[in-house]
């Protein structure tokens, strides 16, 4: 079996509806499937899942493609990997098989910072170093974290690694676009430096702490790039994508310091933002890695405020959260170097449901004097008890209330009753879910002829062999290079499906735009060799327009009369063929 071959077979053997259930629940609608995009942010179910076709498709965000595709998109792994992981589920086993490497603009980006990256460990461990060896030693991180983390050092001088990196041959325009350097010198000086990964594991930009106290900055990110975007990244997530899985929850931090030292004593589930609130495009990610959430970050009142406004976005995303507070003034590093290991498990399990923080940050600062201080305090109680789901804690809660503030049960469970029911009236009935298809770009019609051609070759195989003999050419570049590459593939392996198609085309990114806008045409089934006939006379009136047209510029930019009676001679002759 070829490459081809084999990638086939896997992807034959792993459903595509099995797998996507598997990350998002599905619902069968007629032929289709069903379930919410996890490509963009939504809460309809806009993505359809086709058994019969292998590919989905979102109505909404147009993402697109086979099981391979979802789950590089999804699980933000490289097609190599999920492969490995697609064959070793249905028991393939890929016996030296090496798909070949899709390289991007990107790949020397990344060999900047993967050489920066060891440059700058290198330096930690020289006679340079012994300043943030120092540094690093009375923060008690040792040589085995120094290794897992990565850590390294920049130099003071203004730059070595610049020079390194142009010796390498790599000019100062992409040194600065990438952040290395800026000005075209070194932009790090005497920090400890710690490398960021993206989502996937590769480097993409670092954060350099001074050693020293001083007025600077005490961390330096590397400037926004088309790579490192703060808004999306999340430190260490790489890491914690397989710990968070087998402990099923994630840790929030807020620095990375604590991630670091969480790490320290085993603790590997944990993610923190680059020092940013968190964002949607941030809770989308980590709930890919699980539905449980714990909130730890710092015990001071930036802390609360973070903790607060990170649960409520958590909450809205139906995430179940929990929180750790830690003592004013200390942070989760501080905290385990303090207290160790144990004290902090400790803190881990009887963390508490973000709901109940919330209403016990309710009472924080309040005096209940008056009987309306107290009856507002009751109420925002009530309201956010009312999004509880469980009974038991709801009936707890109350309870609690009634008994700290001298109120009877029922007065209390009615004025709770009363909340929901008008809540209930409030919201609004849902609107039928209206699936946003974009408006497709106008199109004139030859376009439109072009992709209804197109659309019938993959869905009924039969007339590719008659498209093709037909010679037709396409009026936009993109459409005749989808056409070949359909009369190769069929040619090549005697069919054609969508999903296998989709693999195929894979590396072209354009091209897979294209088909998926064709393939959601949902043109009516059957087709008459008239029709198909007619479809060909326009593609044909557009290229004898086309020939016309070239023919009348040669007129115009010739001034040799028998030269211009030639092409005239040729246009007549061909308005003659046309009517
Ligand atoms: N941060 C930043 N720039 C700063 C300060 C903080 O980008 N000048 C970001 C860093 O990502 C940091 C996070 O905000 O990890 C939290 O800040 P802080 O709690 O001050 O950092 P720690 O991780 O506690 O670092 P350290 O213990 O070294 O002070
Ligand atoms: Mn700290």
């Amino acid at each position: 079996m070829n490459n081809q071959d084999i990638i086939n077979e896997v992807r034959r053997k792993n459903d595509i509806v099995d797998i996507i259930s598997e990350k998002i629940p599905l619902e069968k609608r007629g032929k289709n499937y069903f379930g919410v995009c996890p490509f963009h942010d939504d809460t309809n179910p806009s993505m359809s899942v086709s058994r019969e076709k292998q590919i989905y498709t979102c109505f909404s965000c147009h993402a697109t493609g086979n099981v391979f595709t979802f789950l590089m998109n999804y699980e933000h792994k490289e097609f190599n990997q999920v492969l490995n992981d697609l064959a070793e589920r249905v028991g393939i086993t890929l016996n030296g098989f090496k798909a070949k490497k899709i390289s991007t603009k990107y790949d020397n980006w990344y060999n900047i910072y993967d050489f920066a990256n060891k440059y700058y460990q290198n330096n930690l461990l020289s006679k340079e170093g012994i300043d943030a060896r120092e540094y690093l030693k009375k923060r008690n991180i040792d040589d085995e974290t120094i290794k897992e983390f990565e850590i390294g050092y920049s130099l003071k001088d203004k730059d070595s690694l610049t020079k390194l990196l142009i010796a390498k041959g790599y000019n100062l325009d992409l040194l600065n676009k990438v952040g290395i350097t800026t000005n075209d010198y070194d932009i790090y000086h005497s920090r400890l430096m710690f490398p960021l990964h993206d989502l996937n594991g590769k480097v993409i930009g670092f954060s350099g702490r001074i050693i020293t106290s001083g007025k600077q900055n005490k961390y330096l990110n590397t400037k926004e790039t088309e790579l490192f975007k703060k808004g999306k990244l999340l430190y260490h997530y790489h890491i914690a994508k397989e710990a968070a899985r087998v402990k099923k929850s994630v840790i929030i931090m807020e620095g990375f310091m604590d991630i670091i030292r969480a790490s320290t004593i085993g603790i590997k589930n944990t993610v923190a933002t680059m020092g940013t609130a968190l964002t949607k495009d941030h809770i989308k990610e980590i709930k890919r890695l699980s539905n449980n959430v714990i909130l730890c970050f710092d015990g001071d009142e930036a802390g609360v405020k973070a903790t607060i406004s990170g649960g409520e976005l958590f909450i809205s995303e139906g995430l179940e959260v929990k929180v750790i507070t830690l003592p004013d003034s200390e942070d989760p590093d501080t905290y385990i170097l303090k207290n160790g290991k144990d004290a902090f498990f400790k803190l881990i399990d009887n963390a508490i449901y973000y709901s109940d923080f919330k209403i016990k940050n309710l009472g924080h600062n309040r005096n209940f004097t008056s009987s309306e201080e107290k009856a507002n305090y009751i109420h925002e109680v009530l309201e956010e008890t009312s999004k509880i789901n469980d009974p038991i804690r709801i009936e707890i809660i109350l309870k609690d209330l009634a008994k700290r503030f001298e109120i009877g049960y029922n007065t209390l469970e009615k004025s709770f009753q009363e909340l929901k029911d008008a809540r209930k009236l409030n919201k609004k009935a849902p609107l039928i879910t209206k699936m946003k298809t974009t408006q497709l770009k106008k199109k004139d019609k030859y376009q439109k002829a072009s992709l209804n051609i197109i659309y019938y070759m993959l869905n009924k195989q039969e007339i590719i062999d008659i498209v093709a003999s037909e010679h037709l050419v396409f009026p936009t570049e993109a459409l005749r290079a989808l056409e070949s590459e359909i009369v190769y593939f069929y040619h090549k392996y005697g069919f054609i499906n969508e999903a296998d198609f989709y693999t195929y085309l894979a590396p072209k990114n354009e091209l897979v735009n294209l088909l998926a806008e064709i393939l959601q045409l949902d043109l009516k089934p059957t087709l008459t060799k008239d029709e198909l006939f007619d479809y060909f006379k326009v593609i044909r009136e557009y290229n004898l327009k086309k020939t016309i047209k070239h023919l009348e510029e040669k007129i115009k930019n010739t001034n040799d009369p028998s030269e211009q009676i030639k092409y005239a001679e040729e246009i007549r002759k061909l308005r003659i063929g046309e009517s």
